[in-house]
């Protein structure tokens, strides 16, 4: 058995979104959200479910830090979600919306647990859908209007802002295939939403800073280690292609230019950049949130290669590879100049059952995490600067476009009585908080 031990001021937290755990999608005066348009068309969801209630986290967040205060969590990653706070995406401030974030955090602080905010985890003001989504370029302005909103009220006591979480999964997901909201399929106009995703990010970047300049600001990408199913030249040159369309937020962000291998992909059909763009975009960032679950393994003849004989998968059908996650580190601190990085979600969803003794003995999720804190930390010992983990995610939620059907938390829900258990792996990782370190055998973490 080995034991891997983190420095003394590793952060160790978990991470939700709005959309996925709050509920009250119409309670004291929110406006509805993309997502909640989206979901409450039919055939969009695959149990047909919603978020109106979600893990009812807007009423229960009491509950919920007592919840993350007897884990040991020491920060907590939530978003706000837009429509709450401006119903209308601009203009007219919805107080009650502002009153229920700044007392979720008042309470996180009294726990001593750090709030870690997202501004936008993808749930758009349906208003501002309705004049024109991110294809319009005055969305920046109001996205940086917004921010700014959120740090007056709440930048003397929230340190850490990000902008947005996964500007890639809304690209492809939301404006290529319309699997999620607002279920664009608009190859030709996804290109230009990406890019004015990015100069609203380097907005808000401007705004949050004028009004407080020690915050940390910084972004949160979703990015795989993307691996050549050989050593065959063809299939690294095939996996190389595959990293280059895929690192476009990475690179207009760190590089301050998209990657070549974009252009090839979009071909004519380039988003239009105007003068000053790229600087507003790669301005400096103060760090870099990750969000990395798994890999994709190419070849050139077969493309994505799936499933890669000999490997687990998730729930997700998505490949379980801890390895990957320590090249994937490595490849990122080789090759961008990165801020200090936080893993922003990690996590896995299984089939969990509910044992006779109505506990969650989730031994997968634990070992998961076990296999990805070890290479995390081998990461950082081959010198990537790694600063903390919010593992995915606190609470079972509202998987987006699969519904309640995928868990994910280290909290169990039973969302009939919104009973809250904490499964096995979260009683593991309060383990490994409180001693800091992770064992590559079961059950050494002790105190
Ligand atoms: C995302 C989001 C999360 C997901 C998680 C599991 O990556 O899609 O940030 O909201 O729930 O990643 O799919």
């Amino acid at each position: 058995m080995t034991t891997y031990h983190f420095p003394p001021n590793f952060l160790w937290g978990a991470a939700t979104a709005s959309y996925q755990i709050e509920g009250a999608w119409n309670a004291d005066g929110k406006g509805e959200s993309i997502w909640d348009r989206f979901c409450h068309t039919p055939g969009k969801i695959e149990d047909g479910s919603n978020g109106d209630v979600a893990c009812d986290h807007y009423h229960r967040y009491g509950d919920d830090i007592a919840l993350m205060s007897s884990l040991g969590l020491q920060a907590y990653r939530f978003s706000v979600s837009w429509p709450r706070v401006l119903p209308s995406g601009r203009g007219k401030v919805n107080p009650a919306g502002l009153d229920f974030y700044d007392s979720l955090v008042d309470r996180l602080l009294e726990a001593n647990i750090l709030p870690f905010l997202t501004l936008y985890h993808w749930d758009l003001p349906q208003a501002l859908h309705e004049t024109g989504d991110w294809m319009n370029r005055d969305q920046c302005a109001a996205f940086a209007d917004y921010a700014a909103l959120m740090v007056k009220r709440l930048g003397d006591r929230v340190k850490y802002w990000a902008t947005f979480n996964e500007p890639a999964s809304m690209f492809y997901l939301g404006y290529m295939n319309g699997i999620h909201a607002p279920g664009n399929q608009d190859p030709l106009g996804a290109p230009q939403v990406a890019h004015h995703l990015m100069v609203a990010h380097g907005k808000a970047i401007q705004a949050m800073r004028a009004i407080e300049p020690d915050l940390q600001v910084g972004i949160v990408l979703d990015q795989w280690s993307i691996e050549p199913a050989s050593e065959n030249p063809a299939d690294i040159a095939a996996a190389e292609q595959a990293w280059g369309e895929r690192t476009m937020f990475l690179d207009v962000l760190f590089k301050g230019h998209y990657p070549p291998q974009l252009y090839d992909y979009l071909g004519d059909n380039l988003p239009k950049i105007q003068s000053g763009d790229m600087a507003l975009i790669s301005q400096k960032l103060d760090f870099f949130g990750l969000n990395t679950y798994s890999r994709n393994v190419i070849s050139a003849q077969d493309g994505y290669i799936k499933p890669v004989p000999g490997s687990e998968y998730t729930e997700m059908d998505w490949e379980v590879c801890a390895p990957a996650m320590r090249r994937l580190l490595n490849r990122l601190n080789r090759e961008y100049r990165l801020p200090p990085i936080y893993i922003t979600e990690n996590g896995a969803a299984f089939k969990d059952v509910v044992s006779p003794d109505s506990k969650i003995h989730d031994e997968r999720r634990l070992d998961y995490l076990r296999q990805h804190f070890i290479q995390t930390r081998l990461a950082m010992q081959d010198g990537v600067d790694v600063r903390g983990y919010f593992v995915w995610s606190l609470l079972d939620n509202f998987e987006w476009s699969f519904g309640y059907t995928r868990r994910f938390g280290i909290v169990h829900i039973d969302f009939n009585t919104q009973h809250r258990t904490i499964k096995d792996s979260g009683e593991w990782y309060s383990r490994v908080i409180a001693c800091n370190a992770v064992s590559s055998d079961d059950g050494q973490e002790s105190r």
